[in-house]
């Protein structure tokens, strides 16, 4: 199984970014959780991360035939990207949606997923270690074929 991670805007100044709301671990420790996750798993994983929706778009359609899953943190783009659902929904791939931090308990502006509309899961809120949750999720999820 072939996992892609996929990492919207800023997730880049992880452990310098408002370290009380996203912590202090970096990037790489982030790149380094996910990767001993799959290790341990037993899944292949692929982690990206851009500052561009057209980017992540194309990541997400290139996904189509290459990865059995997707994990995605959208950052800002969760709350507005309209393009990032519809490329979720046209793969049809099964994913996951995560969030560092606990979303639901910040800004109105930060109550609307459209990301999360096409994923089976969120998970929200608990910090780094979400995206080794999604993994898990993914890696013993029942096929559905
Ligand atoms: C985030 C939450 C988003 O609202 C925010 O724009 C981010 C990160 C999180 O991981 O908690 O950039 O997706």
């Amino acid at each position: 199984m072939k996992i892609l991670v996929l990492n919207g805007p800023n997730l880049n100044l992880l452990g310098v970014r408002e370290p009380g709301i996203y912590g202090t671990e970096n990037y790489a420790a982030l790149v380094a959780r996910v990767k001993s996750a799959a290790a341990r798993l037993g899944v292949e994983v692929e982690i990206r991360q851009s500052n561009h929706e057209g980017t992540l778009v194309d990541w997400i359609q290139e996904a189509r035939g290459a990865f059995d899953g997707i994990v995605i943190n959208p950052a800002a783009y969760t709350h507005t990207s309209v393009a990032i659902l519809d490329a979720l929904k046209a793969v049809a791939l099964p994913a996951v949606e995560v969030h560092i931090s606990d979303v639901k308990e910040r800004e109105p502006f930060r109550q609307i997923s459209y990301a999360g509309m096409a994923c089976e899961k969120t998970i929200m809120g608990k910090g780094l270690k979400g995206y080794e949750e999604a993994l898990e999720y993914l890696a013993n999820r029942p096929c559905q074929a």
